[in-house]
């Protein structure tokens, strides 16, 4: 099977191929090697301003972000499905309107230094890493039953908001309803596919979504996993590697781009 993940004229993409090479060329992949998962998600309060920030501080130019909807459709950063553990509300996230998550203290629960910390838009963070020369990995993280809706208005929204910017967010979802709902809406907008486990088929399963790059958990790679996506033309990224001694393997297996919670530890080069 011959895969073309750079797309066709009915799959406009920013994306070209790097080089041509055995099997069908990967994408150039404008992405540091790291990213700052939920921003730096351990030292300050993850998916805020002040965690993007302090990613920022200590040398990454990348931030992976969770993404959902409001219960009035703003696209918004939070990674549960509950407010319960990174708020000081209680229920679900998409319980509440634009106005009413925006009053919460998403800080306090992290540490007493950054009480009152705001959850943030997502159009906030994209101005702020537009502005920063920070690259996005958004990932929609859609409320159970929302996920084509979610999948859609971010893909709309990032498009809008990354429309003069120089290197366009790398959409990301376990969803491949949102994945596929992204696809629709903005064709153009890089994909990649998270995978908590590997399937037999993950070549189609990417091959349908049109992505650029598979994004299993770091557990589920090794070197022969990393030439095959390599093989079929595919870029590969990773989640969620601590220990720099697995992060220097990884490299070494040729992984582009590794999210990580190490911030303090990883220097990224
Ligand atoms: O996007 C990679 C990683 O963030 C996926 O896992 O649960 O931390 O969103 P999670
Ligand atoms: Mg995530």
């Amino acid at each position: 099977m011959t895969l073309q993940p750079t797309g066709g004229p009915s799959s406009p993409r920013p994306l070209v191929p790097a080089k041509a090479g055995r099997g069908p060329s990967v994408v150039a992949w404008p992405y540091p090697r790291y990213a700052a998962h939920r921003g730096a998600g351990k030292l300050a309060p993850e998916n805020t301003l002040a965690a993007m920030r302090a990613g920022f501080e200590r040398g990454y130019r990348m931030v992976e972000f969770d993404v959902k909807l409001s219960a009035d459709g703003v696209a918004f950063l939070l990674h549960d499905d509950t407010l319960d553990r990174t708020t000081n509300a209680r229920g679900p996230a998409d319980a509440l309107t634009w106005a009413e998550l925006s009053r919460l203290d998403a800080g306090t629960w992290h540490s007493r230094a950054f009480a009152d910390e705001k959850i943030p838009t997502f159009a906030a963070v994209a101005e702020w890493a537009i502005a920063n020369g920070v690259a996005c990995n958004v990932e929609i993280k859609p409320m159970p039953g929302r996920e084509r809706a979610t999948g859609s208005a971010v893909a709309l929204e990032a498009r809008a908001l990354w429309r003069d910017a120089p290197v366009p967010p790398l959409l990301s979802s376990f969803s491949e309803n949102a994945l596929a709902a992204a696809r629709d809406a903005a064709p153009e907008l890089p994909r990649a596919l998270l995978l908590e486990k590997i399937p037999a088929d993950w070549r189609e399963r990417l091959s349908r979504l049109d992505c650029v790059a598979i994004d299993p958990d770091y557990r589920e790679l090794s070197a022969e996993i990393v030439a095959a996506a390599r093989e079929a033309g595919y870029r590969v990224m990773t989640y969620t590697p601590n220990d720099p001694r697995v992060v220097a393997k990884l490299v070494s297996w040729g992984v582009d781009t590794i999210i990580t919670d190490a911030i303090d530890v990883i220097r990224p080069t």
